[in-house]
């Protein structure tokens, strides 16, 4: 009954992916200087970023790259961190997701942007297969200029991708 109701699903909408995660930096995750780990934040990007990809393609998915990440501001243990995250395009098995990671100061009321990141997911089946996903239906102006840039950016990152395979070829020769 669901595999049927799924085979009838023409897209969905950026809304249905959206995720909002929201963690409390503990000493565990910070440096010496108790700043959160770059690392730490990465995987919480990726985490962040999957889950939207799940629910957009409701299927398993791995991450195929992770476009370039900046850090703007210093995050210390006891802060509050809120990631948002949604399907910006999807194309025939990948899905293009934005991560956007936000300081919130719970006293004031507000948040600063701190870090941003295009993550790339696939869909895979049981057998690690790339699988089709739905399109992804936008209808504001913002979440069809965000779908319009998203194929620049994929065609670059693909690129990119061509460009280090060729070297680590020929570096392995
Ligand atoms: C991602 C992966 C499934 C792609 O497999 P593949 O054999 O290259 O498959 P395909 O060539 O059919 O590509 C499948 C999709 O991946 C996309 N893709 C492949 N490499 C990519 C990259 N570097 N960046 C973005 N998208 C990429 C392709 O564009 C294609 O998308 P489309 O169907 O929407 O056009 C495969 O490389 C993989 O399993 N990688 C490891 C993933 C992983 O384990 N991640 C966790 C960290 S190690």
């Amino acid at each position: 009954m669901a595999k049927a109701k799924e085979a009838q699903v023409t897209g969905r909408s950026p809304a249905e992916s959206r995720v909002e995660m929201v963690q409390v930096v503990l000493p565990n995750d910070a440096n010496p200087l108790g700043n959160i780990l770059g690392g730490t934040v990465m995987h919480l990007i990726d985490i962040a970023g999957a889950i939207a990809a799940h629910r957009h393609a409701r299927s398993h998915v791995v991450t195929a790259s992770v476009d370039s990440v900046d850090f703007a501001h210093p995050i210390k243990v006891g802060q509050v961190i809120v990631l948002r995250s949604e399907v910006t395009r999807a194309f025939r098995t990948s899905m293009e997701v934005e991560v956007k990671v936000y300081l919130e100061d719970y006293i004031r009321g507000e948040r600063r942007l701190t870090s941003s990141a295009f993550v790339t997911y696939v869909a895979v089946d049981e057998d690690l297969q790339p699988r089709p996903v739905p399109p992804l239906l936008v209808r504001t102006a913002d979440e069809r200029r965000r779908y319009r840039e998203a194929l620049g950016r994929r065609r670059r990152r693909l690129a990119l991708a061509a460009q280090a395979h060729r070297r680590a070829g020929a570096e392995g020769r």
